[in-house]
């Protein structure tokens, strides 16, 4: 690939300050090479091609760093039922909730998952999005979730980062969650690592699923086998995940919706002798879950590492919204809007262990970037209207249909 000159741009500091006077960008090979003011750029650059941004400003584009997007069915019923009063458990209990998309999911052909999971993905790449990670955990059997695997390794558009949620509920062909645990960490997790599908593993630790004893066990072992882990945390109840997550130096640790002060005070110590955790917040699932909002404001001000994403999936969060996940951390998480742009992409980028290679324009780092006439404000102002722009990922400027 040539070597890329943008000129005449806003660029922001990694506060999401905006820099001084007219900047310039160069990219080589689709990553960063040089940055600085347009008057400065260097002589005796050659350059293939050159794009005037007319002073328009540039930030690093989204990182969304969790979903369940890949999926069969609907539980739109699921939708009313909770709304008249049933629990997210009561409806698991019953066999409904995970195990009806899992069913669902089981019965779908690859090419139909395929059809169903890039629709949704084009939505994300349409808001900005240069980086998606996508769990599995619909199928919860080895020939269903390979399938899901080999359907996120033919997705095209943005970076795509997949994760093992094998552990996402237990299937009925097993009696206990352990025996389910032992058989994912014994076959399938070999498999996934024999065939490079993922290099992240997930579980969901509460109440009517896993407990955190066997999952402790489970993503030691997967640690054991060179997996990154990140852990669906303290979401309805105090589960200890949370604290699984600081002990085990997990990625991140999602929701932590229910944390008590000994919790954010134990995660924030050990963040500062130590790799901690992000705080993976997702407050789109917090709005249709009627539940509390995560305490953002503790976990920034104790000096954690906060993302925020979609949790996009049909039961919790059926919606793709990023500009929604922004608005309900500014209203109701007392979140800045410069920390919600950090938290979409350099803390994201960070809950994937990408932070080295995106999520900040800074030399040496992907030219994932979007370009807009927009001013920052704009942004995760509207629920539903990400402000126009252009996607450059490595460089590349992204066509959207
Ligand atoms: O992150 N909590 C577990 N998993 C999803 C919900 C999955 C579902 O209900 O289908 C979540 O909220
Ligand atoms: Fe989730």
């Amino acid at each position: 690939m040539s070597t890329q000159l943008f000129r005449n741009i806003t660029l922001v500091d990694q506060n999401f300050n905006i820099q001084g006077g007219k900047q310039a960008m160069v990219v080589d090979q689709g990553q960063i090479a040089w940055i600085g003011l347009t008057s400065k750029i260097p002589k005796k650059l050659k350059v293939q091609k050159e794009h005037d941004l007319e002073s328009r400003l540039v930030i690093p584009s989204f990182v969304e760093c969790h979903t369940h997007t890949l999926f069969a069915g609907s539980r739109a019923d699921e939708f009313e039922m909770r709304n008249q009063g049933a629990s997210y458990l009561e409806i698991a209990e019953k066999g409904g909730g995970i195990l009806s998309t899992m069913k669902a999911t089981r019965k779908a052909s690859t090419s139909n998952l395929l059809a169903l999971t890039q629709a949704r993905v084009n939505q994300f790449l349409a808001q900005g999005v240069s980086t998606l990670e996508i769990k599995t955990g619909y199928a919860l059997d080895l020939k269903n979730e390979l399938k899901c695997l080999d359907v996120i390794r033919q997705l095209k558009g943005p970076q795509i980062v997949s994760t093992f949620l094998g552990a996402h509920a237990k299937p009925p062909e097993f009696s206990s969650y352990e025996l389910y645990l032992d058989y994912l960490a014994e076959t399938v997790l070999p498999m996934i690592k024999k065939k490079r599908l993922s290099d992240r593993v997930d579980i969901f630790i509460e109440k009517g699923f896993f407990e955190k004893a066997a999952a402790e066990k489970y993503l030691i072992r997967a640690q054991e086998m060179g997996f990154q882990v990140t852990i669906h945390a303290n979401q309805l109840s105090l589960s200890g995940g949370a604290d699984l997550a600081v002990h085990l130096q997990a990625q991140s640790a999602d929701h932590v919706i229910h944390l008590t002060e000994e919790n954010i005070k134990s995660w924030a110590s050990s963040n500062r002798t130590s790799a901690a955790p992000v705080a993976v917040l997702l407050p789109a699932a917090d709005l249709y879950m009627k539940c509390a909002y995560p305490q953002a404001r503790k976990l920034i001000d104790a000096g954690i590492d906060v993302a925020l994403a979609t949790d996009f999936n049909p039961g919790s969060c059926p919606t793709q919204d990023l500009s929604l996940v922004g608005l309900l951390a500014r209203l109701e998480m007392k979140m800045t809007l410069p920390e919600v742009f950090m938290a979409y992409t350099y803390g994201a980028a960070k809950a994937l262990n990408r932070h080295l290679q995106e999520g900040r324009l800074t030399v040496g780092r992907w030219a994932n970037f979007i370009s807009t006439e927009a001013s920052l404000t704009d942004f995760f102002y509207s629920a539903g209207a990400m402000p126009s722009h252009d996607l450059f990922i490595r460089g590349k400027k992204i066509n959207l249909k």
